[in-house]
Protein backbone atom coordinates (compact mmCIF):
# COMPACT_ATOMS: atom_id res chain seq x y z
CA UNK A 1 0.00 0.00 0.00
CA UNK A 2 1.10 3.15 -0.87
CA UNK A 3 1.79 6.11 1.47
CA UNK A 4 1.44 9.96 1.22
CA UNK A 5 3.66 12.45 2.86
CA UNK A 6 1.96 15.69 3.47
CA UNK A 7 4.72 17.58 3.83
CA UNK A 8 5.84 16.83 0.26
CA UNK A 9 2.52 17.51 -1.84
CA UNK A 10 2.23 20.86 -3.34
CA UNK A 11 2.09 24.34 -1.73
CA UNK A 12 -1.39 24.90 -2.93
CA UNK A 13 -2.93 21.65 -1.96
CA UNK A 14 -0.86 22.11 1.32
CA UNK A 15 -2.63 25.40 1.78
CA UNK A 16 -6.22 24.02 1.20
CA UNK A 17 -5.39 21.25 3.53
CA UNK A 18 -4.37 23.44 6.36
CA UNK A 19 -6.93 25.88 5.56
CA UNK A 20 -9.89 23.90 5.27
CA UNK A 21 -8.53 21.25 8.20
CA UNK A 22 -8.54 24.33 10.74
CA UNK A 23 -12.33 24.82 8.96
CA UNK A 24 -13.11 21.91 10.01
CA UNK A 25 -11.27 21.59 13.66
CA UNK A 26 -9.27 18.17 12.47
CA UNK A 27 -5.87 17.31 12.36
CA UNK A 28 -4.80 17.93 8.06
CA UNK A 29 -4.14 13.67 7.90
CA UNK A 30 -7.70 13.69 9.36
CA UNK A 31 -8.95 15.69 6.83
CA UNK A 32 -6.89 14.28 4.13
CA UNK A 33 -8.80 10.70 5.43
CA UNK A 34 -12.28 12.77 5.53
CA UNK A 35 -11.46 13.83 1.56
CA UNK A 36 -10.46 10.57 0.51
CA UNK A 37 -13.54 9.22 1.87
CA UNK A 38 -15.69 11.77 0.26
CA UNK A 39 -14.26 11.13 -2.78
CA UNK A 40 -15.00 7.31 -3.08
CA UNK A 41 -18.14 8.15 -1.50
CA UNK A 42 -18.55 10.63 -4.67
CA UNK A 43 -19.95 13.85 -2.61
CA UNK A 44 -16.53 15.30 -2.71
CA UNK A 45 -15.89 18.99 -1.71
CA UNK A 46 -14.54 20.63 -5.23
CA UNK A 47 -10.71 21.09 -4.64
CA UNK A 48 -10.75 24.47 -5.17
CA UNK A 49 -7.83 26.03 -2.59
CA UNK A 50 -7.78 29.62 -4.40
CA UNK A 51 -11.28 29.76 -5.22
CA UNK A 52 -13.03 33.56 -4.64
CA UNK A 53 -13.14 33.91 -0.50
CA UNK A 54 -16.56 33.85 1.18
CA UNK A 55 -17.65 37.14 2.10
CA UNK A 56 -16.03 38.30 5.31
CA UNK A 57 -17.42 36.91 8.39
CA UNK A 58 -16.36 35.78 11.79
CA UNK A 59 -17.28 32.25 11.52
CA UNK A 60 -14.84 32.12 8.58
CA UNK A 61 -11.48 31.13 10.85
CA UNK A 62 -9.08 32.12 7.56
CA UNK A 63 -9.43 33.01 4.20
CA UNK A 64 -9.36 31.53 1.09
CA UNK A 65 -6.77 33.00 -1.68
CA UNK A 66 -9.06 34.93 -4.37
CA UNK A 67 -8.82 34.48 -7.71
CA UNK A 68 -5.95 34.82 -9.95
CA UNK A 69 -2.68 33.82 -7.84
CA UNK A 70 -1.64 37.99 -6.50
CA UNK A 71 1.39 38.62 -7.42
CA UNK A 72 2.86 39.84 -4.00
CA UNK A 73 1.00 39.83 -0.76
CA UNK A 74 1.27 42.04 2.66
CA UNK A 75 0.51 41.36 5.92
CA UNK A 76 -0.25 45.06 7.18
CA UNK A 77 -0.38 45.84 10.81
CA UNK A 78 -2.56 49.04 11.79
CA UNK A 79 -1.20 50.07 15.29
CA UNK A 80 -3.61 52.87 17.30
CA UNK A 81 -3.07 56.55 15.90
CA UNK A 82 -4.84 58.65 14.68
CA UNK A 83 -2.97 58.19 11.73
CA UNK A 84 -4.73 54.60 11.56
CA UNK A 85 -7.45 56.61 9.18
CA UNK A 86 -4.96 56.67 6.24
CA UNK A 87 -4.08 53.01 6.87
CA UNK A 88 -7.82 52.60 5.09
CA UNK A 89 -6.40 54.28 2.29
CA UNK A 90 -3.26 52.42 2.22
CA UNK A 91 -5.20 49.04 1.36
CA UNK A 92 -6.45 50.60 -1.59
CA UNK A 93 -3.13 52.22 -2.56
CA UNK A 94 -1.58 48.53 -1.74
CA UNK A 95 -4.76 46.48 -4.04
CA UNK A 96 -4.52 48.83 -7.24
CA UNK A 97 -0.97 47.35 -7.17
CA UNK A 98 -1.92 44.13 -7.25
CA UNK A 99 -0.69 43.70 -3.86
CA UNK A 100 -3.24 41.41 -1.81
CA UNK A 101 -3.29 42.97 1.62
CA UNK A 102 -4.43 40.73 5.15
CA UNK A 103 -4.97 43.00 8.01
CA UNK A 104 -4.31 42.85 11.64
CA UNK A 105 -5.45 45.70 14.08
CA UNK A 106 -4.11 46.35 17.68
CA UNK A 107 -6.32 46.98 20.24
CA UNK A 108 -6.12 50.28 20.69
CA UNK A 109 -6.21 50.55 16.23
CA UNK A 110 -9.58 49.48 16.59
CA UNK A 111 -10.55 52.85 18.67
CA UNK A 112 -9.46 54.64 15.30
CA UNK A 113 -10.70 52.27 12.66
CA UNK A 114 -13.46 49.37 12.87
CA UNK A 115 -12.49 46.20 11.58
CA UNK A 116 -15.70 46.08 9.39
CA UNK A 117 -14.16 49.09 7.20
CA UNK A 118 -10.84 47.30 7.31
CA UNK A 119 -12.38 44.04 5.76
CA UNK A 120 -14.65 45.90 3.59
CA UNK A 121 -11.76 47.47 1.92
CA UNK A 122 -9.21 44.27 2.23
CA UNK A 123 -12.03 41.36 1.13
CA UNK A 124 -10.35 39.66 3.52
CA UNK A 125 -11.29 38.77 7.49
CA UNK A 126 -9.31 41.16 9.43
CA UNK A 127 -7.23 39.62 12.58
CA UNK A 128 -7.00 41.19 15.86
CA UNK A 129 -6.78 38.71 18.42
CA UNK A 130 -3.98 36.16 19.60
CA UNK A 131 -5.87 34.02 21.69
CA UNK A 132 -8.80 33.74 18.75
CA UNK A 133 -9.44 29.79 19.17
CA UNK A 134 -10.29 29.84 15.41
CA UNK A 135 -7.30 30.92 13.50
CA UNK A 136 -5.01 30.17 16.69
CA UNK A 137 -5.90 26.23 15.83
CA UNK A 138 -4.42 26.69 13.03
CA UNK A 139 -0.92 28.91 14.10
CA UNK A 140 -2.58 31.82 12.64
CA UNK A 141 0.01 34.18 13.83
CA UNK A 142 2.41 32.19 12.19
CA UNK A 143 1.00 32.17 8.71
CA UNK A 144 0.07 35.75 8.96
CA UNK A 145 3.72 36.35 9.93
CA UNK A 146 5.42 33.95 7.14
CA UNK A 147 2.27 33.54 4.68
CA UNK A 148 2.96 37.11 3.21
CA UNK A 149 6.22 38.76 1.23
CA UNK A 150 6.19 41.63 3.47
CA UNK A 151 5.04 42.83 6.61
CA UNK A 152 3.85 46.68 6.87
CA UNK A 153 3.45 48.71 10.03
CA UNK A 154 0.90 51.61 9.46
CA UNK A 155 1.19 53.68 11.87
CA UNK A 156 4.12 52.06 13.93
CA UNK A 157 3.57 53.70 17.15
CA UNK A 158 6.30 54.45 19.69
CA UNK A 159 4.98 51.42 21.86
CA UNK A 160 5.18 48.99 18.82
CA UNK A 161 8.41 50.28 17.86
CA UNK A 162 9.69 49.77 21.69
CA UNK A 163 7.84 46.16 22.02
CA UNK A 164 9.64 45.00 18.53
CA UNK A 165 12.95 46.90 19.47
CA UNK A 166 12.94 44.67 22.62
CA UNK A 167 11.44 41.34 21.54
CA UNK A 168 7.60 41.45 23.05
CA UNK A 169 4.89 39.15 21.67
CA UNK A 170 1.96 39.74 24.29
CA UNK A 171 -0.55 40.67 21.60
CA UNK A 172 -1.06 39.47 17.87
CA UNK A 173 0.61 42.35 16.29
CA UNK A 174 3.94 41.83 18.47
CA UNK A 175 3.90 38.19 18.00
CA UNK A 176 3.47 38.43 13.91
CA UNK A 177 6.49 41.04 14.63
CA UNK A 178 8.88 38.57 16.31
CA UNK A 179 7.75 35.26 14.55
CA UNK A 180 8.17 36.70 10.55
CA UNK A 181 11.46 36.20 8.53
CA UNK A 182 9.81 38.41 6.07
CA UNK A 183 10.79 42.06 5.51
CA UNK A 184 9.40 44.60 7.45
CA UNK A 185 8.35 48.36 6.53
CA UNK A 186 7.59 51.02 9.54
CA UNK A 187 5.72 53.70 8.63
CA UNK A 188 6.36 55.64 12.28
CA UNK A 189 3.46 58.22 13.77
CA UNK A 190 3.47 60.11 17.01
CA UNK A 191 3.98 63.43 18.28
CA UNK A 192 7.46 64.95 17.77
CA UNK A 193 8.06 64.71 21.59
CA UNK A 194 7.74 61.12 21.62
CA UNK A 195 9.73 61.00 18.28
CA UNK A 196 12.61 62.48 19.94
CA UNK A 197 12.06 60.72 23.24
CA UNK A 198 15.97 59.00 24.18
CA UNK A 199 13.64 55.95 24.81
CA UNK A 200 12.24 56.49 20.73
CA UNK A 201 15.65 57.51 19.48
CA UNK A 202 17.56 54.08 20.66
CA UNK A 203 14.52 52.03 19.85
CA UNK A 204 14.55 53.06 16.16
CA UNK A 205 18.40 52.36 15.78
CA UNK A 206 17.90 49.12 17.59
CA UNK A 207 15.29 48.43 14.99
CA UNK A 208 17.48 49.38 11.90
CA UNK A 209 20.01 47.60 13.23
CA UNK A 210 17.78 44.63 13.07
CA UNK A 211 17.63 45.24 9.14
CA UNK A 212 13.92 46.67 9.71
CA UNK A 213 13.03 49.55 7.10
CA UNK A 214 11.46 52.88 8.27
CA UNK A 215 9.23 54.99 5.45
CA UNK A 216 8.87 58.34 7.23
CA UNK A 217 8.08 59.93 9.51
CA UNK A 218 7.12 63.42 7.78
CA UNK A 219 7.54 66.82 9.09
CA UNK A 220 4.37 68.71 9.55
CA UNK A 221 1.54 69.52 11.69
CA UNK A 222 0.04 66.87 14.65
CA UNK A 223 -3.76 66.23 15.76
CA UNK A 224 -2.79 67.86 18.53
CA UNK A 225 -3.78 71.48 18.15
CA UNK A 226 -0.83 73.78 17.40
CA UNK A 227 1.64 71.41 17.17
CA UNK A 228 4.59 70.90 14.42
CA UNK A 229 7.56 68.67 13.57
CA UNK A 230 8.51 65.37 12.70
CA UNK A 231 6.24 62.29 13.23
CA UNK A 232 3.70 62.34 10.60
CA UNK A 233 2.88 59.32 9.38
CA UNK A 234 4.16 59.14 5.56
CA UNK A 235 1.21 59.39 3.10
CA UNK A 236 -0.45 56.13 1.83
CA UNK A 237 0.80 56.76 -1.59
CA UNK A 238 4.63 56.80 -0.57
CA UNK A 239 4.43 53.88 1.89
CA UNK A 240 2.59 52.12 -1.19
CA UNK A 241 5.25 52.96 -3.39
CA UNK A 242 8.02 51.76 -0.83
CA UNK A 243 6.17 48.40 -0.29
CA UNK A 244 6.38 47.92 -4.34
CA UNK A 245 9.96 48.46 -4.44
CA UNK A 246 10.88 46.33 -1.81
CA UNK A 247 8.60 43.44 -3.38
CA UNK A 248 9.91 43.94 -7.03
CA UNK A 249 12.64 45.77 -6.93
CA UNK A 250 13.48 47.08 -10.09
CA UNK A 251 15.43 45.00 -12.73
CA UNK A 252 19.29 45.68 -12.75
CA UNK A 253 19.81 47.16 -16.75
CA UNK A 254 24.01 47.17 -16.94
CA UNK A 255 23.78 47.74 -20.38
CA UNK A 256 21.24 50.59 -20.74
CA UNK A 257 22.10 52.59 -23.38
CA UNK A 258 24.68 50.50 -24.69
CA UNK A 259 24.18 49.17 -28.45
CA UNK A 260 25.30 45.58 -28.87
CA UNK A 261 25.54 43.83 -32.54
CA UNK A 262 25.63 40.05 -32.33
CA UNK A 263 25.83 37.92 -35.35
CA UNK A 264 24.34 34.42 -35.20
CA UNK A 265 23.44 31.25 -36.92
CA UNK A 266 24.89 29.38 -40.87
CA UNK A 267 24.84 31.17 -43.43
CA UNK A 268 24.12 29.15 -46.48
CA UNK A 269 26.46 29.82 -49.36
CA UNK A 270 24.52 28.83 -52.77
CA UNK A 271 25.70 26.74 -55.53
CA UNK A 272 23.22 27.10 -57.53
CA UNK A 273 19.35 28.67 -57.23
CA UNK A 274 18.60 25.79 -55.28
CA UNK A 275 21.35 24.58 -53.67
CA UNK A 276 23.95 25.71 -50.99
CA UNK A 277 26.85 24.99 -48.77
CA UNK A 278 26.18 25.26 -44.94
CA UNK A 279 27.14 24.03 -41.49
CA UNK A 280 24.83 22.61 -38.19
CA UNK A 281 25.01 25.92 -36.45
CA UNK A 282 21.50 26.08 -34.77
CA UNK A 283 21.95 30.16 -33.82
CA UNK A 284 20.46 29.33 -30.42
CA UNK A 285 23.71 30.95 -28.68
CA UNK A 286 23.75 33.96 -30.36
CA UNK A 287 19.95 34.22 -29.96
CA UNK A 288 20.13 33.59 -26.14
CA UNK A 289 23.04 36.10 -25.99
CA UNK A 290 20.83 38.67 -28.09
CA UNK A 291 17.75 37.98 -25.25
CA UNK A 292 20.19 38.22 -22.41
CA UNK A 293 21.59 41.43 -23.91
CA UNK A 294 18.40 43.14 -24.59
CA UNK A 295 17.07 41.63 -20.95
CA UNK A 296 19.94 43.73 -19.33
CA UNK A 297 19.03 46.81 -21.39
CA UNK A 298 20.80 47.24 -24.31
CA UNK A 299 19.87 48.31 -27.76
CA UNK A 300 20.34 44.74 -29.72
CA UNK A 301 20.77 44.27 -33.78
CA UNK A 302 20.83 40.84 -34.54
CA UNK A 303 21.87 39.55 -37.94
CA UNK A 304 21.05 35.89 -38.19
CA UNK A 305 21.95 33.66 -40.87
CA UNK A 306 18.77 31.13 -41.70
CA UNK A 307 17.72 29.57 -38.58
CA UNK A 308 14.41 27.84 -37.02
CA UNK A 309 14.03 30.15 -34.43
CA UNK A 310 12.01 32.67 -33.77
CA UNK A 311 13.28 36.41 -33.21
CA UNK A 312 14.07 37.45 -29.61
CA UNK A 313 11.79 39.83 -28.10
CA UNK A 314 12.64 43.45 -28.41
CA UNK A 315 15.68 42.40 -30.68
CA UNK A 316 16.05 43.80 -34.22
CA UNK A 317 16.79 41.41 -36.29
CA UNK A 318 18.34 41.40 -39.61
CA UNK A 319 17.57 38.37 -41.70
CA UNK A 320 20.67 37.28 -43.94
CA UNK A 321 21.69 34.21 -46.49
CA UNK A 322 24.73 34.40 -47.04
CA UNK A 323 28.63 35.23 -45.89
CA UNK A 324 28.70 38.64 -48.16
CA UNK A 325 25.22 39.75 -47.04
CA UNK A 326 25.75 39.38 -43.15
CA UNK A 327 29.15 41.77 -43.35
CA UNK A 328 26.76 44.08 -45.45
CA UNK A 329 24.08 44.16 -42.63
CA UNK A 330 27.04 44.60 -40.32
CA UNK A 331 28.56 47.61 -41.86
CA UNK A 332 25.41 48.81 -42.15
CA UNK A 333 24.15 48.57 -38.50
CA UNK A 334 28.11 50.36 -37.22
CA UNK A 335 28.43 52.05 -35.01
CA UNK A 336 28.03 50.11 -31.44
CA UNK A 337 29.52 49.38 -28.00
CA UNK A 338 29.61 46.08 -28.64
CA UNK A 339 30.07 43.66 -31.21
CA UNK A 340 29.79 39.50 -30.57
CA UNK A 341 30.27 37.45 -33.44
CA UNK A 342 28.45 33.96 -32.64
CA UNK A 343 27.42 33.25 -36.06
CA UNK A 344 29.14 30.17 -37.67
CA UNK A 345 29.76 32.07 -41.32
CA UNK A 346 31.01 29.95 -43.98
CA UNK A 347 34.60 30.16 -44.88
CA UNK A 348 34.05 29.55 -48.47
CA UNK A 349 31.67 30.24 -51.40
CA UNK A 350 31.41 29.24 -54.57
CA UNK A 351 33.23 30.99 -57.07
CA UNK A 352 31.04 29.96 -60.08
CA UNK A 353 27.54 30.27 -58.05
CA UNK A 354 25.41 28.97 -61.06
CA UNK A 355 22.50 30.85 -62.58
CA UNK A 356 20.30 28.26 -63.37
CA UNK A 357 20.23 24.83 -61.60
CA UNK A 358 23.38 22.58 -62.48
CA UNK A 359 22.32 19.53 -64.32
CA UNK A 360 23.83 16.18 -64.31
CA UNK A 361 25.64 15.70 -67.12
CA UNK A 362 27.79 12.81 -68.69
CA UNK A 363 30.62 15.06 -68.15
CA UNK A 364 30.23 14.53 -64.26
CA UNK A 365 30.37 16.15 -61.94
CA UNK A 366 30.58 19.94 -62.40
CA UNK A 367 34.10 21.54 -60.44
CA UNK A 368 32.82 23.94 -58.06
CA UNK A 369 35.54 26.25 -57.50
CA UNK A 370 35.77 27.33 -53.79
CA UNK A 371 37.06 31.64 -53.25
CA UNK A 372 36.87 32.55 -49.73
CA UNK A 373 34.49 34.63 -47.08
CA UNK A 374 35.63 38.13 -45.97
CA UNK A 375 36.47 37.44 -42.29
CA UNK A 376 33.51 39.51 -40.50
CA UNK A 377 35.03 39.69 -37.17
CA UNK A 378 38.54 40.44 -38.20
CA UNK A 379 37.65 43.02 -41.12
CA UNK A 380 35.47 44.97 -38.20
CA UNK A 381 38.39 44.79 -35.45
CA UNK A 382 40.75 45.84 -37.31
CA UNK A 383 38.71 49.11 -38.16
CA UNK A 384 40.18 52.11 -37.49
CA UNK A 385 37.15 54.90 -37.68
CA UNK A 386 33.98 52.44 -36.35
CA UNK A 387 35.44 49.96 -34.21
CA UNK A 388 33.57 48.98 -31.53
CA UNK A 389 35.51 49.52 -28.13
CA UNK A 390 34.40 45.78 -27.12
CA UNK A 391 34.62 43.36 -29.71
CA UNK A 392 33.98 39.61 -29.14
CA UNK A 393 34.43 36.32 -31.29
CA UNK A 394 33.88 32.94 -30.73
CA UNK A 395 36.02 29.81 -31.91
CA UNK A 396 34.21 26.82 -32.37
CA UNK A 397 37.04 23.94 -32.54
CA UNK A 398 37.46 20.74 -32.43
CA UNK A 399 40.95 19.91 -31.00
CA UNK A 400 43.25 22.32 -29.43
CA UNK A 401 40.55 24.22 -27.91
CA UNK A 402 42.70 26.78 -25.82
CA UNK A 403 45.78 27.10 -27.87
CA UNK A 404 43.26 27.88 -31.66
CA UNK A 405 41.45 30.46 -29.54
CA UNK A 406 44.43 32.44 -27.99
CA UNK A 407 46.03 32.75 -31.71
CA UNK A 408 42.45 33.43 -32.72
CA UNK A 409 42.47 36.29 -30.27
CA UNK A 410 45.80 37.75 -31.41
CA UNK A 411 45.06 37.13 -35.55
CA UNK A 412 41.64 38.34 -35.66
CA UNK A 413 42.47 41.37 -33.30
CA UNK A 414 39.18 40.99 -31.15
CA UNK A 415 39.28 41.61 -27.45
CA UNK A 416 37.57 38.54 -26.18
CA UNK A 417 37.41 34.84 -27.42
CA UNK A 418 34.72 32.42 -26.50
CA UNK A 419 35.76 29.21 -26.80
CA UNK A 420 33.74 25.98 -27.10
CA UNK A 421 34.38 22.49 -28.34
CA UNK A 422 32.22 21.28 -31.22
CA UNK A 423 33.51 17.98 -31.26
CA UNK A 424 30.42 15.63 -32.21
CA UNK A 425 30.25 14.03 -28.60
CA UNK A 426 30.02 17.18 -27.27
CA UNK A 427 26.39 17.92 -28.55
CA UNK A 428 27.29 21.43 -28.58
CA UNK A 429 26.12 22.10 -32.70
CA UNK A 430 22.17 22.04 -32.64
CA UNK A 431 22.55 20.90 -28.95
CA UNK A 432 20.99 22.69 -25.56
CA UNK A 433 24.39 23.32 -23.74
CA UNK A 434 27.75 24.74 -23.71
CA UNK A 435 30.88 24.38 -22.55
CA UNK A 436 33.04 27.33 -22.74
CA UNK A 437 36.10 28.94 -22.11
CA UNK A 438 36.62 33.02 -22.12
CA UNK A 439 39.74 34.10 -23.12
CA UNK A 440 40.77 38.15 -22.80
CA UNK A 441 44.01 40.19 -22.13
CA UNK A 442 44.74 41.08 -19.35
CA UNK A 443 47.64 42.93 -17.80
CA UNK A 444 48.93 42.42 -20.84
CA UNK A 445 48.68 38.72 -20.24
CA UNK A 446 46.08 36.28 -22.15
CA UNK A 447 44.00 35.25 -19.87
CA UNK A 448 41.64 31.54 -19.99
CA UNK A 449 38.78 31.50 -17.68
CA UNK A 450 36.75 28.18 -17.96
CA UNK A 451 33.25 27.97 -16.83
CA UNK A 452 31.45 24.85 -15.90
CA UNK A 453 28.59 23.28 -18.34
CA UNK A 454 25.74 25.27 -18.42
CA UNK A 455 23.02 26.09 -20.70
CA UNK A 456 23.15 28.27 -23.58
CA UNK A 457 21.12 30.69 -22.00
CA UNK A 458 23.15 30.55 -18.89
CA UNK A 459 26.77 31.12 -21.11
CA UNK A 460 24.36 34.14 -22.12
CA UNK A 461 23.66 35.66 -19.03
CA UNK A 462 27.12 34.78 -17.63
CA UNK A 463 28.73 36.68 -21.17
CA UNK A 464 26.51 39.34 -20.51
CA UNK A 465 27.50 39.94 -16.85
CA UNK A 466 31.09 39.78 -18.04
CA UNK A 467 30.63 42.11 -20.34
CA UNK A 468 28.22 44.63 -17.98
CA UNK A 469 30.89 44.21 -15.79
CA UNK A 470 33.78 45.31 -17.92
CA UNK A 471 31.67 48.68 -19.35
CA UNK A 472 31.31 50.01 -16.00
CA UNK A 473 34.62 48.94 -14.79
CA UNK A 474 36.29 50.61 -17.92
CA UNK A 475 38.71 48.24 -17.19
CA UNK A 476 38.71 46.80 -21.01
CA UNK A 477 41.99 46.53 -22.42
CA UNK A 478 42.08 47.68 -26.11
CA UNK A 479 42.95 44.96 -28.56
CA UNK A 480 46.41 46.80 -30.27
O1 LIG B 1 38.12 31.41 -38.15
P1 LIG B 1 36.94 30.92 -37.42
O2 LIG B 1 35.74 30.67 -38.32
O3 LIG B 1 37.16 29.77 -36.51
O4 LIG B 1 36.55 32.14 -36.46
C1 LIG B 1 35.43 32.13 -35.67
C2 LIG B 1 35.02 33.52 -35.32
O5 LIG B 1 35.14 34.38 -36.41
C3 LIG B 1 33.57 33.58 -34.93
O6 LIG B 1 33.42 34.65 -34.03
C4 LIG B 1 32.90 33.87 -36.24
O7 LIG B 1 31.64 34.50 -36.08
C5 LIG B 1 33.88 34.80 -36.90
N1 LIG B 1 33.92 34.71 -38.35
C6 LIG B 1 33.47 35.74 -39.12
N2 LIG B 1 33.56 35.68 -40.47
C7 LIG B 1 34.08 34.63 -41.09
C8 LIG B 1 34.56 33.55 -40.33
C9 LIG B 1 34.46 33.60 -38.97
O8 LIG B 1 32.96 36.70 -38.54
N3 LIG B 1 34.16 34.59 -42.38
Amino acid sequence: MASLTIRKLDEGIKTYLRLRSARNRRSVEEEVRVILGELIEGREEPLTPFAAPPAASSSTPMPQRSGALPEASVTLIIGGGIAAYKSLDLIRRLKERRIEVRCVLTKAAQQFVTPLAVSALSHERVYTDLFDPQSEFDAGHIRLARECDLIVVAPATADLMAKMANGHADDLASAILLATNRKVLLAPAMNPLMWNNAATRRNVAQLQRDGVMLIGPNSGEMAEAGEAGIGRMSEAIEIAAAAERLLRPPVPRPLAGKRVLITAGPTHEPIDPVRYIANRSSGKQGFAIAAAAQAAGAEVILVSGPVDLGDPHGVTVKHVESARQMLEQVQAVLPADIAIFAAAVADWRVANEGEQKLKKTSAGMPPLQLVENPDILATIAKLTDKRPPLVIGFAAETEHLIDNAKSKLARKGCDWIVANDVSPATGVMGGDRNTVHLISRKDGEIAVDSWPVMTKEQVAIELVAHIAKSVTDKSLEPAS
